[in-house]
């Protein structure tokens, strides 16, 4: 149904609806919120506070009841009732757009929405820094009406620097999302991620003090631990702390290789049988095959990919690379997309809305990898360019299509599964 819904607006010939072209109708980043000029002509840009005002405080509290957050609410049986809610709430989105630093920012989340995505997390910003520097907020954090349910993850090891940095972000977003997950040498050296799992006292406080003071609830990423119990007990020390909804990535702290390594689906279920709240696994989506037998065995609410959608951001809408394609398998011709349409829709959104040049060179390499391969003189061309513009990059994919790069993208065929459903045939 979704590809059905995808395929017809590719092939339509009016593109102009998506993204909007219309400045006046284009949702306007927070960063323009926050930090534009006080020139009445351009309150377009401020719709996010404008078009939304300030709940009364009736329903701040209906919203605060139903979100399960503040302290009075905080109490088991009541407390996982309102995670419920708030879940459902938000429609149960099963196919979200894992964190991913100067990677999940607003322009590429914002494609993978059109591509099924329905929900999405920021990079994971830095709690303290957050709070202290207005450039890194503007720079690091933008969004826009559409680009809901959000998740904001911070990294933090202090609970009230944390609470300060997710205050500021709380209107904008569906759930405040702690990084208990990340393994890199950096998180060693400031003490956070992954590695506050020889601190969970520490991580113990940190989701109190958000579930005890935030009006939207808390999430948390973690990864697992060699040993299963530990998983199990860390898991539900954080329920019980007042965390709202867990992503289990599953795989250790030192599993660092995700491509070679892969993540245990069966601690993940473990993890769902063993807590309340909704639960989400990542590790090893890279197709929706995946998708489906991911959320078969491990009984998760939901998933959560990475890699695989920086390489393929419309993975959610069905379409697989060549890579994954079994032989045999049935797929359509009816709809053609590849990855240079792909970053041509991400360049248009990057304009529409501004992030640091460094992230989209970065998805650049990430869409055309392949395409690199088979032309590496490009690559060198574009590596040479100190300054990017847009005009390069889009003249660069036009050029690859001269040199005949053909990598389609496979969407699978849903006329087939359509026969066979109603008994009909195949
Ligand atoms: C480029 C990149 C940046 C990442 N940044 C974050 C991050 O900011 N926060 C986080 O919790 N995980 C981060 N991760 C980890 C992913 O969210 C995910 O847990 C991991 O890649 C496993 O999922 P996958 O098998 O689908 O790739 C990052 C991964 C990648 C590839």
């Amino acid at each position: 149904m979704r590809l059905k819904q995808i395929a017809a607006a590719l092939l339509s010939k009016s593109k102009s609806s998506w993204p909007p072209t219309n400045p006046a109708m284009a949702a306007p980043s927070i960063t323009q919120t926050l930090t534009t000029s006080t020139n009445p002509e351009e309150d377009s840009l401020c719709s996010v506070t404008k078009q939304e005002p300030e709940p009364s405080q009736q329903q701040q509290q209906q919203e605060c009841w139903l979100l399960g957050s503040p302290g009075r609410c905080l109490n088991g049986e009541s407390h996982v009732e309102r995670a419920w809610a708030h879940w459902r709430k938000l429609g149960e989105p099963k196919l979200i757009v894992a964190p991913m630093v100067d990677n999940s920012e607003l322009p590429f989340r914002m494609l993978c929405r059109k591509y099924g995505a329905e929900a999405a997390y920021t990079p994971m910003l830095h709690s303290r820094i957050f709070t202290e520097n207005e450039k890194y907020r503007s720079q690091e954090f933008t969004t826009c009406k559409d680009d809901r349910p959000l998740f904001v993850q911070f990294c933090a090891n202090a609970a009230d620097t944390l609470l300060e940095a997710a205050r500021r972000v709380e209107p904008y977003c569906d759930y405040v999302d702690i990084n208990l997950g990340c393994p890199q040498r950096i998180a060693k050296r400031g003490n956070y991620g992954a590695f506050l799992m020889d601190n969970l006292p520490l991580v113990k406080s940190l989701v109190e003090k958000l579930a005890l003071n935030l009006r939207v609830p808390v999430s948390c990423k973690i990864r697992v631990f060699p040993d299963l119990q530990d998983t199990l007990n860390y898991a539900r020390m954080l329920e019980d702390a007042g965390c709202s909804l867990l992503a289990v990535h599953g795989r250790t702290r030192d599993e660092k290789d995700g491509k070679k390594l892969r993540a245990k689906w069966e601690a993940i279920k473990a993890v769902k049988n063993a807590v309340r709240i909704p639960v989400l696994a990542n590790g090893n989506i890279r197709h929706m095959d995946d998708v489906h037998s991911c959320l078969k065995e491990t009984g998760a609410d939901g998933v959560l990919s990475a890699e695989s959608l920086l390489e393929n951001p419309a993975l959610f809408a069905g379409f697989k690379t060549a890579e994954w394609v079994l032989d045999g398998e049935d797929r359509s011709e009816e709809v053609k997309l590849d990855q240079g349409d792909l970053l041509v829709e991400y360049l248009k959104l990057c304009e529409e809305y501004p992030v640091p040049w460094r992230m989209i060179r970065a998805h650049v390499h990430k869409m055309l990898g392949e395409w690199f391969r088979i032309h590496p003189h490009i690559r060198e061309e574009l590596n040479a360019q100190s300054k990017l513009t847009f005009d390069f990059l889009y003249d660069m994919v036009n050029r690859l299509r001269v040199l005949g790069v053909k990598m389609p993208l496979y969407a699978k065929d849903t006329r087939r599964e359509r026969i066979s459903a109603d008994g009909s045939g195949a």
